[in-house]
């Protein structure tokens, strides 16, 4: 059972200057909601219930916003926008947040090295990159679909889609055979290719299931591109020994840490799924 999910959420958020000047970058709202919380909730409907969080300075905010607002609560009780607050506060009931830090930003594979503290050694684990925002309409999460992947080969699994040939620099890029439907057993992977070098058009999204034994590989990985520790490097040693599954998944994904992909989800999920409430009983 995979019942922690890390979210690494150390960055700064450059891209999205000023905003992010004081404020984290996973509390920026699609709609009414932060980012963060879309992919806590993913996790939760995945059979998550520990959510662990690497953050950096300037995140308290974070921290605040997975913990009970007492004066606020009670401001709205009775109101009709007490039914704002339903979907925080079945999360903060139900799950247990606990948090470190990544005293320096030295690459997405120090930030989860970070959380060995918090996830432990003993099971296989979750993590959500939240500027990634993952939506399946027709079904399964896709952090679920993912788990249910792992349940069946007991092994890393990372969450792929076909980029165009022009964008695979941005990405982790893998190769593999498929090995049944959307599952590749992956044999390379390569972080920000040349797109005129890159083994394929299939780039590694911001969800993955790591095995425990991801931490001691990790502590052997040399920095790599841009000179940090990259998780697709400790990855790579892992798919050598054929312990690596790329999975195509069901449903959307918005590239949220980049203004073009946060305004496509914020007009996508406006005209789908949730109208914001306050919007509707305004009509
Ligand atoms: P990004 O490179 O996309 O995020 O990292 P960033 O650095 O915050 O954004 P920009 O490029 O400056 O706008 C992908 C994810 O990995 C986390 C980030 O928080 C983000 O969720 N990350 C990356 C860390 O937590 N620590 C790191 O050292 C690097």
């Amino acid at each position: 059972m995979i019942k922690k999910c890390l979210f690494p959420a150390a960055g700064y958020g450059t891209r999205f200057l000023p905003a992010t000047k004081a404020m984290p970058k996973e509390m920026l709202p699609i709609l009414t909601k932060p980012l963060i919380q879309y992919g806590v909730e993913e996790a939760y409907d995945a059979g998550c219930d520990v959510m662990a969080v690497i953050t950096g300075r300037g995140k308290r905010a974070i921290t605040d916003h997975f913990d009970i607002s007492y004066e606020l609560e009670h401001q709205i009780q009775g109101s009709s926008k007490e039914s704002l607050l339903t979907d925080i506060r079945t999360l903060i009931d139900n799950c247990t947040f606990t948090y470190t830090r990544q005293n320096e930003m030295k690459g997405l594979g120090d930030a989860i090295y970070k959380g060995k503290v918090l996830v432990g050694e003993a099971d296989p684990f979750a993590v959500i990159l939240a500027d990634d925002l993952c939506f399946n309409p027709d079904g399964d999460g896709v952090l679920r679909q993912m788990i249910d992947l792992y349940n069946k080969y007991k092994c890393c699994v990372v969450a792929i889609m076909e980029v165009p040939k022009e964008d695979v620099h941005k990405y982790g890029v893998i190769a593999g055979r498929e090995i049944e439907d959307s599952v590749f057993m992956v044999d390379n992977m390569v972080e920000k290719p040349d797109n005129d070098k890159a083994p394929s058009n299939l780039a590694i999204i911001g969800r993955y299931i790591l095995t425990p034994d991801i931490f001691e590989v990790i502590k052997k990985t040399k920095p790599g591109k841009n000179g940090e520790l990259q998780i697709t490097d400790a990855l790579l040693t892992q798919a050598k020994k054929g312990m690596v599954l790329g999975y195509k998944f069901k449903g959307n994904r918005f590239d949220c840490g980049s203004v073009e992909g946060f305004v496509e989800a914020t007009n996508y999920f406006y005209d789908h799924e949730k109208k914001p409430k306050a919007i509707e009983e305004k009509k």
